[in-house]
């Protein structure tokens, strides 16, 4: 695996609070051009995961690192390589699409264009009839095609998602899954945690089990294969919480 293909790579990271480790030994590498689905349930430390390629929460132990960039280090630079979407995407409601990307573009002094905002909007086929609607009236999937739409006119090269169909129907949950396979074929790394297994199954390359803080097993789609969905849920039913 050469070092300009490695987006995500957490080493050895143990995180606690209060004494109590969330996550414990945790290992993990994702590539560009692929998409990793990290399963866990309630508490499992799913969002911790993320916060800690987000350099949110500091390892106690281990190293955390964005496509080469050491989080500890340099963490203004490994966020510039990250667009981050959580589980409830924080939009302005009264802005509409356009003013939306605009405002967060310049806040993360990205130069922009009415055409380049244009064409990210349409990237992540949000309906041009809603462009100029504000976002409170949005649905769930509307405004996480807004959060994706920032991150391609950032052109950054990796995605962080906490729980991203979770509230999807399954319409807006295959449309998501589509959005992030068009993103993996331009060279994207996508980084989800979930609890939904059948959405992991569906749309991911890898998926991981975090399993008391640890994730002690991978399994891949194999050529074409898509994953063995009984084998996983066994799997999936046998991890334990954190704490
Ligand atoms: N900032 C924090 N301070 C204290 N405890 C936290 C903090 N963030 C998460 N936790 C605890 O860590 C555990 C894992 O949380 P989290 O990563 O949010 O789980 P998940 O996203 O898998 O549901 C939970 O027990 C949670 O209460
Ligand atoms: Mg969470």
């Amino acid at each position: 695996m050469t070092h300009s293909t490695l987006a995500l790579e957490a080493v050895g990271v143990t995180v606690a609070y209060g004494g109590n480790p969330v996550l414990r030994d945790l290992n993990v590498q994702v590539r560009r051009g692929e998409i990793y689905a990290l399963l866990g349930g309630n508490g499992a430390g799913k969002s911790t995961t993320l916060n800690a390629f987000l350099g949110f929460a500091r390892p106690d132990a281990g190293k955390v690192a964005v496509c080469g960039i050491d989080v500890g280090a340099d963490v203004l630079g490994a966020r510039a390589q990250l667009a981050y979407v959580p589980e409830n995407v924080a939009l302005y409601e009264h802005l509409d699409a356009r003013e939306n990307l605009e405002y967060f573009l310049r806040l993360a002094n990205t130069a922009w264009t009415d055409e380049s905002i244009g064409e990210a909007l349409r990237a992540v086929r949000l309906d041009e009839s809603a462009w100029k609607r504000r976002l409170g009236g949005y649905s769930k999937g509307m405004r996480q095609k807004v959060a994706i739409a920032l991150a391609v006119a950032r052109a950054v090269p990796v995605l962080l998602l906490d729980e991203p169909t979770s509230g999807l129907d399954p319409k807006a949950t295959s449309e998501f899954n589509a959005l992030l396979h068009k993103l993996r074929g331009d060279g994207a790394a996508i980084f989800m945690v979930t609890h939904d297994l059948l959405g992991a199954a569906d749309v991911a390359d890898r998926i991981g089990f975090l399993d008391r803080g640890h994730i002690g097993h991978e399994v891949a789609a194999g050529g074409g294969e898509r994953f063995d969905v009984r084998d996983l849920y066994r799997r999936y039913a046998g991890t334990r919480e954190a704490a």
